[in-house]
């Protein structure tokens, strides 16, 4: 039923009222688990799952390591949303399409969303496993016109031109790093820049060189669509990359960026990440 300009306001609550009227759950929190990660959504506690498949209006997913499950539980007695595989712009799926459960996590009653991701350092001094917190965004496809706002704005969920200069919650993202200062983690905790490109083909060796030049400090192909479209409808939003392995920078090397070594270090990390973001929804603070 998607329209040209993306999902109505009525057809998103009519998926939210579907979901509300499935659950007894009313979730404060909304969590997007990115590539490698999907076992975070596991840690929850009575779990209530859905298959995209079975969501009305909902896109399915098709990308290896992304399972395509919503799943609402609780994380130490706080209700959750999980999104057990997200949606990219490179599997074909407009940008309204891909940023659509953000909206329903918005009229599910949702307030915070943590976002995390898979990304390739381009930081010379990160290191492959290291978690970054993003504290801002560069966003490529915006630059050429691919903004998930595009198209008539109805303020039932935001303001036509919302800011972007606080789109990171300094709140939680001082709550992260106090959280993973008490877990040990201060030795690969990251705060910096991501930059997000269309994908599906990695970067060239010129475009790693240019995007550390322009102040980016991680690659990836997700999250910052889901970002604006949060902050649009008045989330607050924290979102963390994991990185995976280093963007390749240098003619002379050997290396090439893949799936599979990405796909590897979310397992070698994944504990600690998935520890970092329960231990970060119990304290948070519901405005
Ligand atoms: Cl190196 N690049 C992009 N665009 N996305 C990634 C990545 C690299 N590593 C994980 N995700």
């Amino acid at each position: 039923p998607e329209s040209a300009n993306g999902y109505s306001f009525e057809e998103c609550s009519a998926t939210a009222e579907w979901l509300l009227s499935q659950i007894q759950i009313r979730p404060l929190v909304g969590i997007v688990c990115g590539s490698g990660l999907g076992r975070l959504a596991e840690m929850l506690k009575d779990q209530r799952t859905f298959n995209y498949s079975d969501i009305p209006n909902f896109p399915q997913s098709t990308v290896h390591g992304h399972a395509g499950r919503l799943v609402f539980g609780t994380l130490k007695g706080k209700p959750c949303v999980c999104m057990q595989g997200r949606f990219h712009l490179y599997e074909g799926y407009s940008i309204q399409k891909v940023t659509l459960p953000i909206r329903i996590f918005k009229l599910l009653g949702v307030s915070t969303v943590i976002l995390t991701n898979a990304a390739g350092g381009l930081n010379l001094d990160y290191k492959v496993g290291d978690i970054m917190i993003i504290k801002d965004h560069i966003n490529m496809p915006g630059f050429a016109g691919n903004n998930p706002l595009n198209g008539p704005n109805d303020e039932r969920f935001g303001i036509r031109f919302p800011s972007m200069s606080d789109a990171y919650d300094k709140e939680l993202l001082q709550l992260a790093q106090g959280v993973g200062a008490e877990l040990g983690y201060g030795n690969f905790l990251r705060e910096g820049v991501y930059c997000v490109l269309g994908g599906p083909s990695f970067e060239t060796i010129a475009e790693c060189r240019m995007m550390t030049k322009l102040g980016a400090d991680a690659v990836g192909m997700s999250t910052v669509h889901e970002v604006i479209v949060a902050r649009h409808c008045g989330m607050r939003v924290l979102a963390l990359s994991l990185i995976t392995n280093q963007a390749v920078m240098n003619y002379d090397s050997q290396e090439k960026a893949n799936h599979e070594e990405v796909l590897e270090t979310g397992q070698l990390r994944a504990e600690q990440l998935e520890r970092l973001v329960t231990t970060m929804v119990t304290r948070i603070q519901d405005h």
